[in-house]
């Protein structure tokens, strides 16, 4: 393995040709131990942000001990480093194989439903295994905000997720049936209202108290599920303790544990990628990179975030923050003209081919939905020890390369 003390050296040593993903535990530390101290319950992680076993081993070296899984190989692959795991199956559409390995062989009893018909599912895979396993097993519904309160990104609400009134009549069935319950929702990816939180933990209690008469007390938990934002520089999202502020504040009239199951907010910002440029054309504000969005950009045509960025040329060294800049539209390595990011993208002037970009908070959805469309491999993920920072920041530190 070499290890190179900088992103410049890096781009000097290897002159790499295909995109990596620069992935800092550290910076992993950092967040988790942000959520572990402030939030005010327990803190999950939702393993679809970001699968990579160095990220996931990274997660729970920084103490993460419960896991929102959306698939047999998300169980898998958590049992495999953390045996011990709390698991909570909250996709809640599943296939009745995958409610039956997760209950049977994983030993998972956590579940998330919408609808009776998902009841129905998680029933008849229990079937025969007695009263008990009914009392062993959490059914959490997902229920919806029918006000959507505009988080600013994208919504989860239109594809999952009850109606209040709903929710109260499945809470209802569920329990009379001898499970135990909860309450889940999600406020929206990269949420900028910390205050839509408390108006779901509102709507929760509202719905347990037309649910039971113990209302919040009858639950097992609610989940306020994940949305945590990241944080890009000058960007308008509120810091993490106003989210965790407005959740505590709602919840102090709450009987029962509230859990949280963030990804992006963990892990968003322990990753930068490192691209490098394999076309200008002459007076030309077209860049061809070798990433797209069927790499690791496939999120930046749904949201209006955009990584920050920082130039190097061909033999390492950073462009002057200092210099001319101008808005360039960058296009991504595949054939296909869908293939590009949203907005322009401010990068010194002069930038050219064989120069290299780097895009800051790179860590949640980019490895875990790129694909090898037109043949290209996803990008490499490779450890360092110290993650560059922006505005300007320090730049990348220990860079780990096998
Ligand atoms: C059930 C569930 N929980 C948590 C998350 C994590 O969301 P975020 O990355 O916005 O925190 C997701 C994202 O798809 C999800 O589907």
């Amino acid at each position: 393995m070499t290890s190179y003390a900088s992103v410049s050296e890096l781009i000097r040593g290897e002159a790499p040709d295909s995109p990596l993903l620069c992935f800092s535990p550290a910076s992993i530390n950092e967040r988790v131990k942000q959520f572990l101290t402030h939030f005010p319950g327990e803190t999950g992680w939702a393993v679809k942000s970001n699968p990579h076993p160095l990220v996931v081993r990274a997660v729970i070296e920084a103490g993460i001990r419960a896991f929102d899984v959306a698939s047999r190989h998300e169980i898998d692959l958590i049992l495999q480093h953390c045996p011990s795991a709390t698991l909570h199956f909250n996709h809640p559409v599943k296939a009745p194989e995958d409610i039956a390995y997760a209950w049977h062989s994983a030993g998972i009893r956590s579940f998330a439903i919408d609808c009776p018909e998902e009841l129905e599912k998680i029933d008849a895979v229990l079937d025969g295994a007695g009263e008990e396993a009914r009392r062993d097993t959490v059914l959490t519904i997902r229920f919806r905000n029918t006000r959507p309160a505009g988080t600013g990104n994208y919504s989860f609400d239109e594809k999952f997720g009850a109606r209040p009134g709903e929710a109260a009549g499945l809470l209802r069935r569920v329990a009379g049936l001898g499970y135990r319950t909860g309450l889940t929702f999600h406020p929206g990816s990269q949420n900028r209202d910390p205050e839509s939180y408390a108006t779901l933990v509102d709507l929760a209690r509202g719905i347990a108290a037309e649910s039971f008469a113990r209302g919040t007390a009858a639950l097992a938990h609610i989940n306020v599920g994940g949305g945590f934002p990241c944080f890009y520089p000058g960007g308008p999202e509120p810091e993490l303790k106003t989210y965790f502020a407005a959740i505590a504040n709602a919840a102090s009239s709450i009987a029962c544990p509230i859990i949280c199951e963030p990804g992006r907010a963990l892990v968003a910002e322990s990753a930068n990628l490192l691209t490098r440029i394999n076309l200008r054309r002459k007076d030309d504000p077209r860049l061809y990179i070798n990433e797209g969005i069927y790499g690791s950009f496939m999120e930046t045509p749904f949201v209006d975030f955009q990584p920050p960025v920082r130039a190097y040329s061909a033999d390492g060294r950073p462009f002057p923050e200092a210099g001319t800049y101008d808005d360039f539209q960058i296009w991504g390595a595949t054939c296909d003209s869908l293939d590009r990011l949203r907005m322009p993208v401010s990068l010194p002037s002069a930038i050219g081919t064989g120069d290299f970009i780097e895009f800051g908070m790179m860590g949640a959805y980019t490895n875990a939905t790129a694909t090898h469309f037109n043949g290209m491999e996803p990008a490499r993920l490779i450890a360092i020890d110290e993650i560059t920072s922006w505005p300007v920041g320090a730049t990348a530190a220990q860079i780990h390369c096998e």
